[in-house]
């Protein structure tokens, strides 16, 4: 059988510091599965590439990784050296548009033995997905700026809502749901207040729930949602939401489960016409970079995630297995969940974990 190609990108900050952990454990895991990947690495998506060529990617950036059978991604954005837009939408945010990978999924799990900062939960409590619709609505290119550097000066950024973007998204965080025990759905929304596009949004969620009568459904309002995570985060089991909602969603499940370090997620194309990027939710941490003590986890479970897209369910299910026994040793664990263990400590002891 012929090897996965994936394509790897460290990024920025600690995408560099946590990448090579990722890649250990998913070589270990790999070899005792009997899985066969090859890695290519490549530097563009960086501030070092933007400080060298101008740009964050070359020219040519889609034929060079765009073949490839997945994308293992760390993080970006250097805000110091590069503006952040400019940084995101020239390179992680390209990778999900140009690629239609228009479904971003992230899990939300306490792990055995984690202290979660929300009182008295346990595993199994807080335990769900978010679906995060990932090419379209507030992050628009519709919009721009008139009348610069003067008193009329005004700015725009219109929110996009396709049927067939809408629909594509509900679609996919219906079917999670139904395949789920708990088969029950949350959608996103502020109806409310954003009185075009969201009420389209809950339409559609109306519309697609007939197609799936085996799948409970609400929905809340963003604000009282928040609020809804930390209060009664054992309500959820699929929370699907608008690119903004999403995202904001996918910082603070996390947080519930102790830190956002070991949050992963894919940034999926289900057709595959396309490469997928698999990449943790956090950022490049220009705050603790360079020290050696970034929770490599959301790393080492987005290797997980793509493995188990990539079809090899085993060695997969194999990483997820050592991260929660690893995860149950404080000794084992970085410093954002209360243990002493460097970078690389902890993702040697995962390493050593998978079975
Ligand atoms: P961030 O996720 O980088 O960091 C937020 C906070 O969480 C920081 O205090 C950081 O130290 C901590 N943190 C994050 N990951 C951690 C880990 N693995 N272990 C321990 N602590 C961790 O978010 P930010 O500060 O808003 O953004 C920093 C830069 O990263 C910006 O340029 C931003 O645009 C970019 N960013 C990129 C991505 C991505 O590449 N997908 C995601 C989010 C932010
Ligand atoms: C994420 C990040 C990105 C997003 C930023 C860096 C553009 O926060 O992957 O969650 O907003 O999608
Ligand atoms: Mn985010």
């Amino acid at each position: 059988k012929k090897p996965y190609r994936i394509a790897v990108i460290p990024g920025d900050g600690i995408g560099k510091e946590v990448m090579p952990e990722g890649l250990r454990v998913i070589e270990t895991a790999a070899k005792k599965h009997g899985v066969a990947v090859q890695f290519d690495h490549f530097d563009f998506s960086s501030y070092d590439y933007y400080e060298k060529h101008g740009q964050m990617m070359p020219d040519d950036w889609k034929a060079q990784i765009g073949g490839h059978d997945a994308i293992y991604f760390g993080a970006v954005g250097w805000p110091a050296k590069i503006a952040d837009h400019v940084s995101l939408w020239g390179s992680l945010i390209k990778f999900r548009r140009e690629f239609d990978q228009y479904v971003n999924l992230r899990p939300v799990r306490l792990m055995p033995g984690v202290p979660s900062p929300l009182a008295n939960r346990k595993p199994g409590d807080i335990d769900f997905w978010v679906v995060r619709e990932n090419t379209e609505g507030e992050y628009s290119s519709v919009g721009g700026r008139m009348f610069p550097d003067t008193d009329r000066e005004f700015v725009t950024q219109q929110t996009v809502m396709t049927r067939t973007g809408v629909d594509r998204i509900l679609k996919f965080a219906f079917e999670l749901a139904q395949s789920r025990p708990k088969k029950h759905l949350t959608s996103a929304t502020k109806s409310n207040g954003i009185s075009i596009t969201m009420p389209y949004w809950d339409e559609r969620v109306e519309a697609m729930a007939k197609n799936y009568p085996g799948v409970k459904w609400d929905k809340y309002h963003i604000d009282i949602l928040t609020a809804n995570f930390v209060l009664h985060p054992d309500w959820f089991d699929v929370v699907v939401g608008s690119n903004l909602f999403g995202d904001i969603l996918s910082d603070l499940g996390p947080a519930c489960t102790g830190t956002i370090g070991i949050a992963p997620s894919g940034n999926i194309n289900p057709e595959r016409n396309f490469p997928s990027v698999f990449e943790p939710v956090h950022g490049s941490a220009p705050d603790i970079a360079g020290q050696g003590i970034a929770n490599p986890i959301g790393m080492i479970w987005s290797g997980a995630m793509m493995l188990e897209h990539l079809g090899e369910k085993e060695a997969a299910q194999a990483i997820v297995g050592a991260i929660e026994r690893t995860l149950g040793e404080r000794t084992l664990r970085t410093r954002d969940l209360g243990g002493n263990a460097d970078t690389t400590a902890c993702g040697k002891a995962v390493a050593d974990m998978v079975d």
